[in-house]
């Protein structure tokens, strides 16, 4: 995988061959993005399996419980982790030997790295019929090939309307703390030769007020059946503004993310680190000691939302009877 945590000022690939590396790379952002950590703790439970020293199928689904507990604890918020270590631990407990069981499992991973491409360019396909020629689409954090195995969510969408043959520019926005959104969705879309301009985060009001931007389309950690959006803090404060301007605002996210069981008081929030905020890169930018709120997420209700762009179709409001459909016709 790309070491995500060192973009945009070089491109360096690292090589896991222990799960206990993939938790620590998906925990410090080596590898980020839901479908991208999705498949990564999928490839995690294949390594736990080669380095299983099991001899009887019941040892090795005890180290892969074990492995998955590691693996699952890293981040908290993205529902893509648990959907990829639940898809390989089913797996896992239906082969009846040893080796036959191991090989399923790295079939089983590989099979789902190559879904999210084809899946992110159905979805990407079904969001490209909502952007007009030479709209200006504005997004927040990375939903790109990076967030993903390739092509991307939201920026997945970008493309579909790019190929499809209409002239559209990106507006980026910074993505304080981390970054994301210059780090790497500038990096990402300068390098693919998009028409992309970057801004701070807090110049997302001043673009709308002043028609620089007519659409806004972002990815997702986890949708709820009733249309709530867990992603990237600040989503919610471009969902605002975009209300307030009249500006569509469209999510993007493969049917992976959603989790039709839990309500928004059951889903956890990640709280990262305060150095992420007291800092940019290695340089302190705060007093020591000072307190700090770092939530890593935040919800947009769906009174904000405008559509929801799945591989299975655009999901649109009212969403507990519209998501409940995509679901129904994918079954
Ligand atoms: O903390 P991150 O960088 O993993 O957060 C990523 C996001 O919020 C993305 O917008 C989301 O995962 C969609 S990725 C296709």
């Amino acid at each position: 995988m790309i070491d995500q945590t060192k973009l945009p000022n070089e491109l360096v690939f690292v090589e896991y061959s222990d799960y206990n590396e993939v938790a620590r790379a998906i925990k410090t952002l080596i590898v980020r993005g839901a479908p991208a950590i999705g498949v990564s703790g999928a490839f995690g439970l294949a390594l736990a399996a080669l380095q299983s020293k099991a001899t009887t199928p019941e040892q090795l689904l005890s180290d892969l419980e074990q492995a998955r507990k590691i693996l699952f604890e890293t981040r908290p918020t993205a529902v893509n982790l648990a959907w990829g270590l639940d898809k390989i631990m089913q797996v896992a407990k239906q082969g009846d030997n040893v080796e036959s069981i191991k090989q399923s499992i790295i079939k089983t991973a590989q099979e789902m790295a190559e879904d999210d491409i084809k899946i992110n360019m159905r979805m990407g396909k079904n969001g490209s019929i909502l952007f007009d020629n030479n709209d200006t689409i504005m997004t927040h954090c990375n939903a790109g090939s990076l967030a993903t195995v390739a092509y991307g969510t939201a920026l997945g969408v970008i493309r579909a309307t790019k190929e499809s043959g209409k002239n559209v520019k990106v507006i980026a926005t910074e993505t304080r703390p981390v970054q994301q959104g210059s780090r790497l969705t500038a990096f990402e879309l300068k390098h693919d030769g998009f028409d992309v301009s970057l801004i701070p985060d807090t110049a997302v009001g001043y673009s709308m007020a002043n028609k620089l931007v007519n659409k806004v389309v972002v990815g997702a950690d986890r949708v709820l059946r009733t249309g709530h959006v867990y992603n990237k803090i600040g989503t919610y404060q471009v969902a605002l503004m975009a209300k307030q301007h009249g500006i569509p605002f469209y999510v993007a996210a493969p049917l992976s993310t959603f989790d039709m069981k839990s309500n928004p008081q059951d889903v956890i929030i990640e709280q990262r680190k305060a150095t992420e905020v007291t800092q940019i890169g290695d340089k302190k930018t705060a007093p020591d000691g000072i307190n700090v709120i770092n939530p890593a997420f935040d919800m947009t209700p769906p009174e904000l939302i405008s559509g929801i762009i799945t591989e299975a179709g655009v999901a649109k409001p009212p969403f507990v009877e519209s998501i409940s459909k995509l679901f129904e016709a994918n079954k």
